[in-house]
């Protein structure tokens, strides 16, 4: 899909679903009840974006009120300028000021480890009380604003706890998902130049043990060769029993917060103060750092929880999101967007089908959940396991359903409106990123009628279209690169330590108004997703994927550069292509082909089973399990260009089994290439 103007569309969804009507019995009240609503909202929101932001950033609180609602200097945009807040403090010191800090804020709920369900719930109160402890505690241990600290750890509430406290005190944070392996620390931690690690001692996964603590270890050990000092590691206890202890750098967490004062105000930062790190994968090279700031990501988040998901307080609602706290929607979606909107927030620790494949269910019937939000992926592998699971199962409670992470299919979409929603709730396909840092294409549950497959029409304040590669928007239904034309208040600010990949990747795709190509000096004004998209002749958005070299694996983007990187590192392996294939689960799975070393050449298919084996542990090790590779095959070589690059499509073609390749392969160094690649199959 590299070449846009060959983007085409096979899907044809014709169904559309109306959104509930105000007075159907039993539902709630809708935020924004029709589409009109929503159309005369967007189009103030855009017409006149600064008396739209200004009005509903002025309802947060704010230390010092901000002066001006944006400046846009293309890449660079600051929004609520002069303005200072906190993060924490609108999430929790607010509703504790207003009288509801007894209210529920988190709601935890363990993976069973006795068969007895563990839920802790903690009110806006305790979330202040430990929020200040652990703030205070990471200034005694020298850490100061602006300093970035490093989070690895299980879905505990004791990570919600880190990523606040830091918050509090002005520190950004950098949360690591916990499935990523030690190497894939070491590269964030000095990427970061972080010099404090919060962990857990380790994290329950199915029923075993996560070693996180000792990843921890691993990590700091490699650190300390190339010279990068982690002074101080915090460990949450979470499974008890004995772990490998650095005394000086190692503290235990609940002791430190315990030792330290539960009084801490919350540190007044600019509008414009970095608030976190999450690095996520490109087409080239190591992850990088995308970078937000306060107020902007405070606002957007906020907003969108609230409309999107229809979040009223005092309404008996409960939230859950289903996503790691260690991606961005975690960070969005279970925290800093939902605890303003004073509404609780579920974390759940474990699988969706540990002890059995009804879990989820379990906790939405047990919890009365009201909104539920989770992954194309994971509805696929509840439709797998069968309807009889949530079946079992009062959801009555349920009023939206919400996915994201990518496309999903109009299967997939049916399924969970028939079998979870009751064909009762509306879904809000949401489509945003990493970079966006909330929601940019999504349905308002009460207003915007659903196709299965669209993530529908722009949020407030985005203004996304279809643009051919001179920066010309497509006529309707016809495929194109999908790009933002102004600034919204939670755009990455940049890539950590990176300013030329910073304007390379997101502002350097389309030219200026005066059609020259944009240059490093002179950035292009539209901010580039990297995704394919079609808008039909409604003007909904069909998401078609990615144009650059980034797969995405369970709705987890994995750059194809960094699976090859992780390969090549094995001794056997002289050259690897990776590229997406499909993937009845995943969505796409991981196609490795690799050349190896002449001595090293598996004689037969038990040795090459073996070498599949190692690889596929290799590629858990270099970066985490996720990464590993569903179908690896040997070759004696990769098929290129005269020019010497590798040929992805050919390749993708052969890893979707295609029978025949259709493309054009006359710029094909070798033709027998081809032919023993196709022998090459994995047996
Ligand atoms: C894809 C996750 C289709 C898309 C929040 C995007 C989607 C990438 C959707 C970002 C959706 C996300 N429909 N595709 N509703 N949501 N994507 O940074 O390719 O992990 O660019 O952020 O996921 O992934 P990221």
């Amino acid at each position: 899909m590299h070449d846009s103007s060959s983007i085409e569309s096979v899907l044809h969804e014709q169904r559309v679903f109306q959104p509930p009507s105000a007075n159907t019995a039993g539902a709630p009240r809708w935020l924004i009840g029709s589409i009109d609503e929503y159309r005369a909202m967007h189009r103030r929101s855009i017409d006149d974006p600064e008396g739209f932001w200004g009005e509903i950033a002025r309802a947060f609180h704010w230390s010092t009120p901000f002066s001006r609602v944006v400046d846009w200097n293309p890449p660079d945009a600051r929004w609520f300028i002069g303005g200072r807040t906190n993060l924490c403090f609108n999430c929790v010191d607010r509703q504790v000021d207003s009288g509801h800090g007894d209210d529920p804020a988190l709601i935890w709920e363990g993976e069973p480890i006795d068969g007895e369900p563990e839920i802790r719930r903690l009110s806006y109160r305790d979330l202040q009380a430990q929020t200040s402890r652990l703030a205070n505690a990471l200034r005694a241990m020298g850490v100061a604003k602006g300093d970035v600290v490093t989070i690895y750890m299980g879905m505990v509430p004791e990570l919600a706890v880190a990523v606040l406290a830091c918050a509090r005190m002005g520190a950004a944070h950098s949360v690591i998902f916990g499935g990523f392996s030690a190497q894939a620390i070491v590269d964030r931690v000095i990427d970061a130049d972080s010099r404090v690690i919060i962990t857990c001692d380790g994290a329950w996964r199915r029923g075993q043990v996560v070693p996180l603590k000792d990843n921890v270890d691993a990590a700091c050990d490699q650190l300390s060769k190339q010279g990068h000092a982690v002074s101080h590691v915090l460990v949450c206890r979470r499974i008890g029993g004995d772990v490998a202890w650095t005394t000086g750098r190692d503290h235990d967490l609940a002791q430190v917060a315990n030792d330290a004062s539960p009084d801490c105000p919350c540190e007044p930062m600019d509008s414009e103060d970095l608030a976190f790190l999450l690095y996520t994968s490109g087409s080239t090279g190591k992850p990088k750092g995308i970078r937000h700031t306060t107020g902007g990501y405070m606002v957007h988040t906020a907003l969108t929880s609230r409309y999107v998901f229809n979040l009223i307080p005092d309404a008996g609602q409960v939230f859950w999101c289903t996503a790691d706290v260690g991606w961005i929607t975690g960070h969005s979606y279970i925290i800093y967007g939902i605890l303003p909107s004073r509404v609780p927030t579920v974390m759940y620790e474990g699988a969706p089908n540990h002890p059995q494949p009804d879990r989820f269910w379990d906790i939405v019937a047990r919890h009365r959940v009201t909104q539920f939000y989770t992954a194309p992926t994971a509805i696929r592998a509840f439709m797998k396991w069968g309807a009889e699971h949530p079946g079992r199962h009062d959801l009555s409670s349920l009023q939206v359903l919400g996915t994201v992470g990518e496309p999903i299919n109009p299967e997939a979409w049916m399924w969970y409106h028939t079998h979870i929603g009751g064909q009762r709730c509306p879904i809000v396909d949401t489509w945003w990123q990493t970079e966006t840092g909330g929601h940019m294409i999504t349905p308002l549950p009460g207003a915007t009628p659903t196709k299965p497959g669209s993530c529908t029409l722009p949020f407030f304040g985005i203004d996304a279209a279809i643009l051919n590669e001179r920066g010309q928007e497509q006529p309707r239904n016809t495929g194109g690169l999908l790009a933002i034309r102004r600034p919204w208040p939670s755009i990455l600010r940049g890539v950590h330590g990176d300013r030329e990949r910073f304007i390379q990747t997101y502002f350097s795709r389309f030219p200026g108004s005066d059609g020259k190509p944009p240059t490093v000096d002179s950035p292009s004004p539209f901010y580039f997703t990297g995704d394919g998209a079609r808008q039909d002749q409604d003007g909904y958005f069909w998401i078609m994927g990615r144009v650059d070299d980034v797969i995405n694996v369970s709705g987890h983007r994995l750059g194809t550069m960094e699976v090859e990187s992780a390969l090549v590192s094995h001794p056997a392996v002289v050259e690897a292509a990776v590229v997406g294939m499909p993937h009845e689960i995943k969505g796409t799975g991981v196609a490795a082909f690799c050349t190896l070393e002449p001595g090293h050449a598996p004689p037969d298919e038990p040795a090459a089973k073996a070498l599949r084996a190692a690889l596929r542990e290799h590629v858990a090790r270099e970066i985490g399990a996720i990464a590993k590779p569903d179908s690896i095959r040997f070759t004696d070589a990769l098929p290129k260009t005269r020019s010497g690059k590798i040929m992805r499509r050919l390749l993708r073609s052969l890893a979707a089994g295609e029978e025949k390749i259709t493309q054009d392969t006359t710029t094909l160094e070798d033709f027998s290439v081809l032919a023993r690649l196709k022998e090459s199959e994995e047996g």
